[in-house]
Order: C-alpha cells, then sequence, then structure tokens
C-alpha cells in the first residue's frame, strides 16, 4: 500500500535529502506534503522533474498523512510531533527531542530494528554521529562483545544545517583575510560567541552541559546505551566541527570482550556487514575519506590497528555521509522497516 508522506523542514539540509532518497528508492507514495515555516510557504522545488510547493506547517497539515519525517528542529518536534500521531499519522523525528524518552525506540535498522515493534506513533532517528558509529560497531558488538568506546568525531558543518554550509562558503571565499570572516551560525546558532569555521577546528558542537561535555558528545554517550541495550557499556565522546562540508569521521577507539583477536579478524567480522564498506589497505592509501563518502549510502570504515598495550583495544577510523545515512537514509530505512 502507498503512503502519504509529509516532510517537515524539506526546504533544510536534511529535508532535501528525505525527498531525493525517497523517489530515488522508490518508496511507495501516494504523495508527498512538503512543509517548513511560513518563510518558504508557496516556495517551489525541483527534484527528479517534479516540482513540489511548500506549505507552512500547522496542525492540519497532518490530516491524512500517514507517515511524517520531521527534521526542522527539537522544537518544532515538541510542537507537531503529537500532533500530527493524534491525526493518524506515524511521527520519524530527526532532532533531539524524543531520542532519550523511555518508551520511544530510538533505531538503526541495522542494529535495532526489533525496537521499532513497541512504537507508539513516534520514532526517533538517532543523531548523525551515533548512527554510524553504533552501524559499524554492530558486527563487532555481536562478534566479539563490547567494553568501551571512546570516539573523537571530526563532522562536517552541514550537519548544523544550510545555513552552516553558507557560512564556511562564505568564509572560505575571505580566506585571504581570516582574521575578518564574519562567523554568526557556528559552532552553534543559539551560542553567545561565535568562531570562524573556515580554516579552523571547533571543539564544540551544540551548547555545554554543567559536566563540561557538549551535549553533542552526551548524545553520541547516552544513545549509544539506549541503541545497543548495555547501560553497562563504557562510551565516552569528544566532538569537533571542522571545514568539511559533508562527511564526517570519526577516530573510534573499542575496548571489545575477548583478547585474542587480531585487526584482520575486526577487518573480516566487517567484511559483508549490513550498511558497510571496508576500506583499509596502506599499502594501496586506502582509507574513508570524507569527500569520497559524500553521497554514498554506506558506513566506511578503515585504519583497523590494535592496540599495542592493551590486549582487547582497537583502532578504527570511521566515515560516512552525516546527511544520507545519519539522517535522510536512516530515516528512510526505518519507515521501509515498518512498512515490511
Ligand atoms: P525554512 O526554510 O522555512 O526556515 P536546516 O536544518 O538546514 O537549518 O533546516 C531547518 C528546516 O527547519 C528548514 O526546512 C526550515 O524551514 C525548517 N523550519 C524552521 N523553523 C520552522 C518553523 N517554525 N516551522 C516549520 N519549519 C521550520
Amino acid at each position: 500500500t502507498t503512503k502519504s508522506v509529509a516532510i517537515v523542514g524539506a526546504t533544510g539540509a536534511v529535508g532535501k535529502k528525505i525527498l531525493e532518497k525517497l523517489l530515488e528508492r522508490n518508496f511507495p507514495v501516494q504523495s508527498i506534503k512538503l512543509l517548513a515555516s511560513s518563510r518558504s510557504a508557496g516556495k517551489e522545488i525541483i527534484v527528479g522533474g517534479n516540482t513540489y510547493t511548500v506549505e507552512e506547517t500547522v496542525p492540519e497539515s497532518f490530516d491524512g498523512v500517514d507517515l511524517a519525517f520531521f527534521s526542522a528542529g527539537g522544537n518544532i518536534s515538541k510542537m507537531f510531533a503529537q500532533e500530527a500521531v493524534t491525526r493518524g499519522a506515524v511521527v520519524i523525528d530527526n532532532t533531539s527531542a524524543f531520542r532519550m524518552t523511555e518508551h520511544i525506540p530510538l533505531v538503526v535498522p541495522e542494529v535495532n530494528e526489533h525496537a521499532l515493534q513497541n512504537h507508539t506513533g513516534i520514532i526517533a532517528n538517532p543523531n548523525c554521529s551515533t548512527i554510524q558509529m553504533v552501524t559499524a560497531l554492530q558486527p563487532l558488538r555481536e562478534k566479539f562483545g563490547m567494553k568501551r568506546i571512546i570516539v573523537s568525531t571530526y563532522q562536517a558543518v552541514s550537519g548544523a544545517g544550510a545555513e552552516a554550509i553558507a557560512e564556511l562558503q562564505s568564509q572560505s571565499g575571505q580566506f585571504a583575510d581570516r582574521a575578518d570572516s564574519e562567523a554568526s551560525i557556528l559552532p552553534s546558532a543559539g551560542a553567545s560567541k561565535h568562531y570562524p569555521i573556515a580554516f579552523n577546528a571547533i571543539p564544540q558542537i551544540d551548547s555545554f552541559d554543567s559536566s563540561g561535555y557538549t551535549l553533542e558528545e552526551l548524545k553520541m554517550i547516552n544513545e549509544t546505551k539506549k541503541i545497543f541495550g548495555d547501560d553497562d557499556l563504557h562510551v565516552s565522546a569528544t566532538c569537533v566541527r571542522l571545514p568539511v562540508v559533508t562527511g564526517h569521521s570519526e577516530s573510534v577507539y573499542i575496548e571489545i570482550g575477548k583478547v585474542g583477536i587480531t585487526a584482520e579478524d575486526i577487518r573480516e567480522a566487517l567484511v559483508g556487514a549490513p550498511g558497510i564498506v571496508v576500506q583499509d589497505d596502506p599499502s594501496t592509501q586506502s582509507y574513508p575519506m570524507p569527500l569520497f563518502a559524500e553521497g554514498e549510502d554506506d558506513v566506511f570504515v578503515g585504519r583497523i590497528r590494535k592496540d599495542p598495550d592493551h590486549p582487547a583495544g582497537f583502532h578504527l577510523w570511521i566515515v560516512a555521509d552525516n546527511l544520507l545515512k545519519g539522517a535522510a537514509l536512516n530515516s528512510i530505512q526505518i519507515a521501509e522497516s515498518l512498512i515490511r
């Protein structure tokens, strides 16, 4: 059966990818409604030769909608997601609004598709950095167990939305005079100070918690435990924004639950696993990079090495398109799982 679909935040960096991917994957759509703010009402978006007109998001927008993808920020989700469910839609929410709510499933289909069984209308799509990490670690966790994860991220600006991409582009144009780069978006739209991202690395994504961690870091910590269903797993994160347009990279250190495992064993466990491509051959300088992951559905893993001093420790380098597997693609995979 075909579905009446709505995309909330359709003019945004992720919303546009959701529309493209729905069409590319021949998702069984009956109709598609593009929703955004009043600022975008009437705007036309052309994809695959079809023209779609954007509408303002109001409660009545969800009448007759079977499936609503939300990607317009947490506040919009809090305002409209329950409303959409009340009007009969299933909501797949790409914001952080409901991810840690107890009875709301937080799903990466390759990892915990089973969690979808108990949904009550809203399903949360995890944080982009979390998704690519858990997708790559799941086969290792299944085979060898997982005790600890320490991750440092190298995140692209598109994760902060279309305005952040524009900010990097304009600052890059001002590179000769970088001191005068104007910054008004990054590190995060609501922050009291802004720093240039061009030719920089900003160790702040989202705002700070009283613990000294950023909310992005806490998302990686808490969401990973929820998706794996393992409160005893030790997870810690440092999240850094880089002047990359699209494609998040992660240096991930893991301690597995077994000793005597080699880097080759890790590689073998990952080759052919769902959604994963291993690119790991120093002799040919083969390793994942964001420039080459952009536009790809898979999660790329390389630089697999054993910790010389820890019998169960390994390093991995994990790269994926943050707008696709990290957001739009994962949301659509959730919808496809629901239909199945
Ligand atoms: P708009 O373009 O009308 O502002 P991004 O993540 O790239 O920054 O995109 C954010 C998305 O959220 C955009 O589609 C934006 O629409 C949408 N959005 C922002 N504010 C609202 C709102 N009040 N109601 C509905 N959508 C909103």
